[in-house]
């Protein structure tokens, strides 16, 4: 096994600016280019993790809580939560922000995973993540758990052989208990 990392090992940051081109007739950013812009940061992190090539396999939910205007600028921030054998799971947070205002939001948050692939497109095993931080921590704890719902969700893993999950398919024991 190659030797763990830190989460500030894969920390990425990116800025961009809406220009015209990056909106809709509300002259509000697109969401295509918003998520664009986080496969590319959350790729750049998981590189950074493993040093390797790397492919996006799935994309969590994404929030677009607020709409980012056009002349924002916006900041990606990108850090590896968690590693398992070829995956890594990427938190990445947005920000956006009017500078002429003075004015700075939260934006987006998402899980993104990638996988390492050799030059045939094989996945490999990357390094392990050791968090620091107790956010750090408590993100690390909670990728098994979302790991199993999106392997789940894909119709990778069944229910049954979830652990972190245990308990949250038993839909039928809740519903029906036995009397
Ligand atoms: C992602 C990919 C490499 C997985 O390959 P595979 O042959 O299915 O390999 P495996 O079943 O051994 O899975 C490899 C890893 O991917 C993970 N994975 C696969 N599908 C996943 C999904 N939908 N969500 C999360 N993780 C996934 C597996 O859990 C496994 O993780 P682990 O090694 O940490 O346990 C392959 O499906 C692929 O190349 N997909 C296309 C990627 C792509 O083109 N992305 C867009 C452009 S970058």
């Amino acid at each position: 096994m190659k030797k763990a990392r830190f989460p500030k090992d894969s920390y990425v940051t990116m800025t961009e600016f809406v220009l015209p081109n990056d909106t809709n007739t509300l002259n509000n950013l697109m969401g295509g280019r918003m998520m664009h812009w986080m496969d590319i940061v959350g790729a750049i992190s998981a590189q950074r993790h493993c040093n390797r090539v790397v492919v996006t396999a799935s994309v969590d939910n994404i929030q677009f809580r607020n709409p980012i205007k056009l002349g924002n600028v916006v900041t990606l921030e990108a850090k590896v939560t968690r590693a398992f054998n070829s995956s890594m799971e990427v938190n990445i947070i947005v920000h956006a922000e009017d500078i002429p205002a003075g004015f700075k939001q939260k934006t987006n948050e998402a899980f993104l995973t990638f996988v390492a692939v050799d030059q045939t497109g094989k996945p490999i095993d990357v390094p392990e993540v050791t968090p620091e931080t107790e956010h750090e921590k408590f993100l690390w704890d909670g990728a098994l758990r979302r790991r199993e719902l999106r392997l789940i969700l894909s119709g990778r893993m069944a229910p049954a052989d979830a652990t972190a999950l245990k308990g949250i398919f038993d839909i039928k024991d809740t519903l029906y208990p036995a009397s």
